[in-house]
């Protein structure tokens, strides 16, 4: 498994400082109010909680002491990257394309609608969407927002890529998973059955390449990971869509 941090391995040294009576590593950890050491975990300083350690994009904190998961998503949303740390992968939109969720400045959205009169605009008319990627959430799993009956399923490949579904096709490869992928309110897209949280990995073999992430479950078991040159750790964040009448949306991705 190559997982480098990008961003984050030039500085090596292990400095160690005080919060309250603990020492900590500023590399690695972070001292909340004086007294509190909390790690940082893809690219998030882990707030606290009383005693706890916690993710503003999972959790609130009610009365100064108890963890309150964060509400479900309940519109149409769209991902964004994070990672404070790691400004290679930090704050780009999640694109669909091949069938695969990824990002980077070399990506972009691949939709395609029919030429039917219906339809007309929904892919193609200046304005309207065809550069974002509109997901939807709900009962444990996510899909895309489309127009095409039966719509396209979100799912984890067995290679641990988050991949989707066909147009048409409800097909997915043996031992892919569906269930387990959370989106909440103002917060973390998260696959709750991943060790780790999410990689952003990619390949670049030259100089003037224009960078393009896939995004997979960060697991020990993922078998792509000989296929990337780097990878580094990335939140996806839930941005609402703001979806004129729920209309612009493409009829599939491809
Ligand atoms: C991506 O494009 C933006 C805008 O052109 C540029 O500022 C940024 O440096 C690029 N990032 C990478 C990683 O290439
Ligand atoms: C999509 O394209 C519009 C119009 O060119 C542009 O203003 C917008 O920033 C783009 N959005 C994304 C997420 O790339
Ligand atoms: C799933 O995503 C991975 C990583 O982006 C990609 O390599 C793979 O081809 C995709 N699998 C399917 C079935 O689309
Ligand atoms: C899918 O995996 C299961 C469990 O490993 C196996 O029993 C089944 O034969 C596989 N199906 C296909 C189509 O490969
Ligand atoms: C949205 O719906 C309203 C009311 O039906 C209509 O007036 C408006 O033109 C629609 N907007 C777009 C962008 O289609």
């Amino acid at each position: 498994m190559k997982i480098t941090l990008v961003g984050f391995l030039l500085v090596a040294s292990a400095v160690a400082d005080q919060c309250g009576s603990h020492e900590y590593n500023p590399e690695t950890h972070v001292c909340n109010d004086n007294q509190y050491v909390c790690p940082i975990l893809s690219g998030e300083a882990l707030a606290s909680c009383g005693e706890s350690c916690y993710s503003y994009f999972e959790y609130s904190c009610d009365n100064g002491k108890d963890l309150v998961p964060l509400p479900a998503v309940d519109k149409p949303f769209e991902l964004v990257t994070y990672n404070l740390y790691a400004p290679d992968v930090h704050d780009f939109p999640v694109y669909a394309c091949g069938h695969r969720l990824y990002f980077g400045n070399g990506s972009a959205t691949c939709t395609y609608c029919p030429n039917m009169p219906q339809l007309h605009g929904l892919c193609n008319d200046p304005g309207l969407i065809t550069n974002r990627t509109i997901l939807l959430g709900g009962s444990g799993g996510y899909g895309l927002a489309t127009q095409v009956p039966g719509g396209q399923r979100g799912f984890i490949g067995p290679e641990g890529g988050l991949n989707y579904t066909q147009a048409h096709s409800a097909s997915v490869p043996n031992g892919s998973q569906y269930d387990g992928i959370l989106a909440y309110q103002q917060g973390a897209f998260i696959d709750t059955k991943s060790e780790f949280g999410w990689a952003a990995c990619g390949q670049f073999n030259a100089d003037d390449e224009v960078p393009v992430w896939d995004i997979l479950a960060f697991r020990k078991a993922v078998v792509l990971w000989d296929y990337y040159d780097v990878c580094a750790e990335v939140k996806l964040l839930v941005v609402e869509a703001d979806l004129e009448n729920g209309t612009y949306v493409p009829w599939q991705y491809e």
